[in-house]
């Protein structure tokens, strides 16, 4: 592995679709700062760019893309349906293709399982749940606006609910959820290959102001390896056979979290990491209409 290029790596979806191993992610990347930021991720070399409906920022990431110059074909777009949009799924896809200023998107997902009622985010809709959102994305891949379609935030208890359903004709492709060595949810990531889904890990780093960066553990193994704590825990990601969408709006650092080839973790560096006893999440359920996550990695 010593040699292994992370940078060109894709990990297969069971669409056959090849998911690029490391993207730019963009949530709370502000106006007149993501523009910038995607471009020069993909002058860097990325190829793969995460947003969603919910950031308020696809026309940028859509701008950011043409400033760079590299062909659409090139560049994986994942972006979600916001909880809101549950009922109008062709206008969410609608909205978000129109603002990207692309035919198309390489993945689409269901960003919360959480259908909320769009004149009051407080409640939850009577008549509609995910099974039922779901039931309207299978549709779109066949319109070529949409190449695979997934979903966000789905515990195991969720996953089952939506495999169980009859309608349910499609597996995701991908699972986006919250993974770093604070939350590592191994049982979910278990189920998850079973049921032959990819797992995207998001909030790779810990999100902003993440409390990992001042991690003895981490800090020791990164100095003992000429690596950053962030270039540490981005590998950890990776050799877990998740893709990672690490965000950086700093030049700089969008540069570093993409230096992750010809070097690797041994198994014990891994083990290291897995060992870290601390836990914490970043984006719970608390302000979601429903109940998503149901103790820890269920
Ligand atoms: N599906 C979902 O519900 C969901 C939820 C959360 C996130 N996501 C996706 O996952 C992406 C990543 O998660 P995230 O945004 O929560 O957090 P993250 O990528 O774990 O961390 C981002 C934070 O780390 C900083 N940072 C990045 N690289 C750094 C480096 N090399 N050195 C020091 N600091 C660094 C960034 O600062 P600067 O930007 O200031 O450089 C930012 O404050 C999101 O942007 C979004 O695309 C999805």
């Amino acid at each position: 592995m010593a040699s292994k290029q992370w940078t060109k790596t894709t990990f297969p979806l069971n669409t056959d679709a090849q998911i690029p191993a490391i993207g730019l992610g963009t949530w709370q990347s502000q106006p007149n700062e993501v523009r910038e930021a995607v471009k020069t991720a993909l002058l860097k070399g990325y190829r793969h760019i995460d947003t969603a409906l919910a950031y308020g920022n696809e026309n940028e990431v859509g701008q950011g893309i043409k400033d760079s110059g590299v062909p659409r074909e090139e560049i994986w777009i994942t972006t979600k349906l916001d909880n809101p949009w549950h009922k109008r799924v062709e206008e969410g896809i609608e909205s978000s293709l129109k603002s990207l200023g692309v035919d198309y998107v390489d993945l689409y997902l269901m960003h919360w399982p959480s259908s909320t009622d769009p004149t009051d985010l407080k409640k939850h809709l009577p008549d509609w749940d995910f099974r039922d959102t779901w039931a309207e994305m299978q549709k779109l891949p066949a319109s070529g606006r949409v190449k695979n379609i997934g979903v966000s935030n789905f515990a195991i208890k969720n996953l089952e609910k939506l495999l169980a359903d009859e309608r349910t004709k499609t597996v995701p492709a991908v699972n986006q959820i919250e993974l770093h060595p604070n939350c590592p949810s191994p049982k979910l990531l278990q189920y998850l290959k079973e049921k032959n889904i990819h797992a995207t890990a998001y909030s790779c780093l810990g999100s902003t102001d993440s409390p990992l960066y001042q991690n003895e553990t981490l800090k020791k193994l990164a100095a003992s390896k000429g690596k950053t704590v962030q270039q540490v825990l981005l590998m950890w990601g990776l050799q877990r056979g998740t893709s990672v969408i690490p965000k950086s709006v700093t030049a700089s650092r969008i540069e570093a979290n993409f230096e992750v080839d010809g070097w690797e973790l041994t198994d014990d560096e891994m083990k290291q990491i897995d060992a870290m006893p601390e836990r914490f999440k970043v984006c719970g359920d608390g302000w979601l209409p429903v109940k998503v996550f149901f103790g820890d990695d269920e």
